[in-house]
């Protein structure tokens, strides 16, 4: 079994306030930093930190090569990111006092994924591979539809959450990784057990695991349900966490892990992630998941 990670790289600038710009102000930042991010970076440096091989395809410019070279230091195969002659992606990220963030994203690089390469990197792979996917490239619709028909299993993480998605071929995914923010545009209920109620209804062979950030997790798959509290932790900077629980759940499921268990690393992990600055640099390796006292 081979997994593909098809998603995003954002080169993301990262401003420390007091709190977050409100309409018309203007605010001096305390820190700036520049990291390596985007959800499809952030979720296959999760997969390989966590001991999981994983490819990568996506596309990223000339200014982000270190991002590509960053993927291959954590251990993840970058055969399939392709280099174009345009600007990788980036992200502008606020973050408050109180570890809270928000983000403006530009696609660049992201956005210039065509069904070709979809179908050049996709024919690569076998049924009964794995494909993980976001939202933050192009031709996302394409790309579910093309790993289903050639028999891959799907796992997507909605994020960010736009209406097109819901015109997606979502009855082919295996597994959804939701927040609660996403989970409520697509089902338009406000708590967690009646979002689970309407999207196991919509999508009765799918399984779904809904974060719901400081209250924990819950996972719905075959009429049970199984809830996994938060780990408490200092939050500095929560860029990330949902990356960092998508890499190792799936991680620990593919790997034969019960559920709950799975949950539980996966949620041990988020905490680490949530307790430090930076996106995939915050992320967690197995070792300081398994050994920490949380
Ligand atoms: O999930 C966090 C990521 O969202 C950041 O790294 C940023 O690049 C945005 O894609």
């Amino acid at each position: 079994m081979k997994l593909v990670d098809f998603g995003s790289l954002n080169i993301d600038h990262v401003y420390s306030l007091g709190h977050l710009v409100r309409k018309g102000e203007t605010a001096a930042a305390a820190a700036y930093q520049r990291n390596e991010g985007g959800k499809g970076f952030n979720q296959a440096a999760a997969l390989a930190k966590a001991g999981q091989k994983v490819y990568f395809a996506g596309a990223v410019g000339t200014d982000g090569l270190f991002l590509k070279e960053n993927l291959e230091k954590y251990g993840v195969n970058t055969e399939y990111l392709e280099v174009l002659d345009t600007p990788t992606g980036h992200a502008v990220i606020q973050v408050d006092d109180d570890g809270n963030n928000s983000i403006i994203l530009y696609g660049g690089a992201n956005r210039r994924i065509t069904k070709e390469m979809i179908e050049r990197t996709l024919s690569r792979f076998n049924p009964g591979d794995v494909l993980l996917m976001q939202n933050e490239v192009s031709c996302g619709d394409i790309i579910l539809q093309e790993a289903a028909s050639r028999g891959l299993r799907v796992v997507l993480n909605p994020s960010p959450m736009t209406p097109e998605i819901m015109g997606w071929p979502l009855e082919q995914v295996e597994w959804f990784l939701v927040n609660e923010v996403e989970a409520e545009d697509m089902t338009g209920e406000t708590e967690p057990d009646r979002m689970l109620d309407v999207l196991r209804k919509k999508y009765p062979k799918s399984r779904f695991v809904l974060t719901l950030g400081e209250k924990g997790a819950v996972c719905a798959f075959n009429d049970r349900r199984i809830y996994q509290p938060a780990f408490k932790t200092q939050t500095v900077d929560s860029t990330a966490a949902g990356d960092t629980f998508t890499g190792y759940f799936l991680y620990a499921v593919l790997n034969g892990t019960a559920i709950d268990e799975a949950l539980c690393l996966a949620a041990r992990a988020a905490a680490i992630t949530v307790s430090r600055p930076g996106a995939a640099v915050s992320i967690p390796e197995m070792e300081e998941v398994l050994a920490a006292g949380i």
